[in-house]
């Protein structure tokens, strides 16, 4: 078990009863065992019976009678989610968590890809967790205890549609909970696991790279940062369910948690997620910090800083891409590009003398983005020369955007 590499107590989840779907295999069943081992009992929701039965087995036969109970559940049908209520609450009393892992790869061009199929992975990957939503919030809330997860992929990539458009909706159905339930001791948040060769993902991402023209390792070996064992990526969800208050209202990855739990789980393989990109002129940047600039030389360093950093951006593998721009927007309000067209528009005010006020908060927010990045650079960067060297260029961006908001309310 990944997770007994880590300083964790296995009581972090004593007594809490889990609902997981779709842990019949892959992710899932990983993600089962891990919330076992954190303490939790866990109902297994998922529609192939066969599975369903040898994960209840087999989490029974590894961690004692009674750990995990499996319930034939198809997570799109409103009778099934009413079934597995009672029959979850008949034995249990509760559910304290629910963890909406199930899914189907319908993959091909939007064009040719059925409606059928549009609606199959409706009923799966939005239906099911609006209806788990529907089901257990209300006693959640009512007890003020209870975590529903969402799980997130890549988003918006090609021959995905089917797929990424309604798991990207999954992320917006736990933003809107975490909205809804905050401050009720009920916790909501979405968790990514990377790439993972489960079964699900070696069919659907077969179909992906020969639509793509690749073999299934060359699209792998694409998005090899990404990379994760369906163990680690379960021990991930579960960990991030240990730690639900940090995570509410976030859309976080397995990666970034077991980093952050400094839990080491790939060995022999450096897997990077997305942290800053200094250039070399950057470093140089960080002896010209300080006070004494203009608004408009305060202004030039920080576009440049933000120009080379969201190049960066761009440039990475899909995973990342669409990982950073959500955690972006998250953070800041607005799209990467909204931002540079902000700052843009901010730099045409400074010349032509025009109001500063509306670029007050801008600036203040992209300050709060690169804190943050500190953060999660903290949580990455095992290397505690490189680490102070990094948290320093970003103490730099920071001290430099500060500056500016100053400047712009002076
Ligand atoms: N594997 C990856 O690389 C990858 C990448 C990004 C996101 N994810 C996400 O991780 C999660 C787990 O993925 P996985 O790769 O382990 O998938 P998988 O296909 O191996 O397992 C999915 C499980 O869901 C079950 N299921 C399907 N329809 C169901 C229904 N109607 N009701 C109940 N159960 C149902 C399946 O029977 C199966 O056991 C999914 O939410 C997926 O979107 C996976």
């Amino acid at each position: 078990m990944i997770l007994s590499k880590g300083n964790l107590s296995q009581d972090l989840l004593k007594g809490e009863i889990a609902i997981i779907t779709g842990a019949g295999r892959g992710i899932g069943f990983e993600a089962a065992r891990a919330l076992v081992w954190l303490g939790a009992k866990v109902v297994i929701a998922e529609i192939n019976e066969k599975n369903g039965k040898a994960s209840e087995e087999s989490i029974n036969k590894e961690f004692g009678a009674d750990s995990a109970l499996f319930v034939k559940t198809d997570i799109g049908s409103e009778k099934d989610i009413d079934k597995l209520a009672e029959v979850a609450l008949k034995k249990y009393g509760k559910v304290d968590i629910v963890l909406n892992n199930a899914t189907v790869f319908p993959m091909g061009t939007v064009k040719d890809t059925l409606i059928s199929s549009w609606d199959f992975s409706y009923g799966v990957n939005l239906r099911g967790p609006v209806l788990l939503a529907k089901k257990f919030l209300p006693q959640m809330l009512e007890r003020k205890h209870g975590i529903f997860v969402c799980v997130s992929s890549s988003g918006a990539a090609p021959f995905m549609g089917a797929y990424e458009v309604f798991k990207t909706a999954q992320v917006e159905l736990a933003n809107t909970i975490s909205a809804e339930v905050d401050g009720t001791g009920v916790y909501a948040f979405t968790i990514g696991p990377g790439i993972s060769r489960t079964p699900g993902f070696m069919e659907g991402g077969a179909k992906v790279a020969s639509l793509m023209g690749m073999s299934l390792d060359e699209l792998f070996e694409l998005n090899k940062n990404a990379q994760i064992s369906p163990e680690a990526a379960g021990a991930g969800f579960a960990l991030a369910i240990a730690f639900a208050k940090k995570y509410h209202g976030q859309e976080t990855s397995s990666i970034q948690v077991l980093r952050e739990a400094k839990i080491p789980f790939e060995e022999g393989k450096e897997v990077e997620l997305p942290q800053p990109q200094p250039s070399p002129e950057q470093k140089v940047q960080i002896t010209k910090s300080g006070e004494n600039r203009s608004a408009v030389e305060l202004y030039e360093a920080v576009i440049k800083t933000y120009m080379e950093q969201s190049e960066g951006w761009k440039k990475r593998n899909l995973f990342e891409r669409q990982w950073v721009s959500r955690d972006f927007k998250k953070n800041t309000g607005m799209t990467i590009d909204e931002m540079q067209m902000t700052l843009r528009a901010l730099g045409t005010s400074l010349k032509t003398g025009a109001s500063m006020a509306e670029f007050i908060e801008p600036v203040k927010q992209l300050a709060a983005y690169y804190a943050h990045q500190q953060d999660q650079l903290r949580g990455f960067e095992k290397n505690p020369q490189k680490l102070e060297e990094n948290l320093k260029i970003i103490d730099s961006w920071i001290m430099d955007a500060k500056a500016l908001e100053q400047a712009l309310k002076s």
